[in-house]
């Protein structure tokens, strides 16, 4: 049971670094005027997976916390890092779902989204860091 979490969260991380090396390509695209190929709908839809995994990685983590110990909010960190990502992963969502609904060319919104999706991800290789610390 406790392991769920840790599973889940860590394969979730390697699908959100997957979608950043999709953004990358749209990126050097976009800002350095390079030709590439940018998987847009694959993007969007694994992104939009490995977001709500995350988000639903803080109720699971404190849920099983509150079930193997008895409290949360316990363990440091991970629960301070873990909330702090919340407005990241929501405005990550955002900002992507408002591009592709309107799609137009644009340069300052991909840039923000962009850097909201690399806080997460480098947020969520903290939270590997220090729950790696918690199960060994
Ligand atoms: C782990 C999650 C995500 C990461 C790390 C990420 C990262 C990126 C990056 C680096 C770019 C290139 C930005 C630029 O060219 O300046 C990008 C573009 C884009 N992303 Fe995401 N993204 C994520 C999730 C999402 C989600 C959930 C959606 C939609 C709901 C989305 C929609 C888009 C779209 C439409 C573009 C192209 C925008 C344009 O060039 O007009 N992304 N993303
Ligand atoms: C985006 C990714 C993640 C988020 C948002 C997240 C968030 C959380 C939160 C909020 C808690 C509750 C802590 C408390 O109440 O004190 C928790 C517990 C925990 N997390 Fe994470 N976490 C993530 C990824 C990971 C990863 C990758 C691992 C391990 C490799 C991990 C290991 C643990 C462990 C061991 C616990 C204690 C409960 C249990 O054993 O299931 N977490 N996490």
């Amino acid at each position: 049971m406790g392991y769920i979490h840790p599973v889940v969260e860590a394969l979730t991380l390697l699908l959100a670094l997957y979608v950043l090396l999709l953004g990358l390509n749209r990126f050097s695209a976009n800002h350095l005027g390079r030709k590439g190929s940018f998987a847009w709908k694959r993007h969007v839809n694994l992104g939009m997976l490995a977001l709500l995994l995350m988000l639903a990685g803080v109720g699971s983590g404190m849920l099983s916390t509150a079930l193997l110990w008895g409290g949360f909010l316990v363990t440091g960190l991970h629960w301070q890092v873990g909330l702090a990502m919340v407005p990241f992963l929501v405005l990550s969502f955002l900002t992507g779902w408002t591009m592709h609904r309107n799609k137009k060319k644009r340069t300052g919104l991909p840039l923000v989204h962009g850097l909201l999706g690399v806080i997460c991800v480098a947020m969520a290789v903290v939270q590997a860091i220090t729950g790696m610390k918690m199960l060994v």
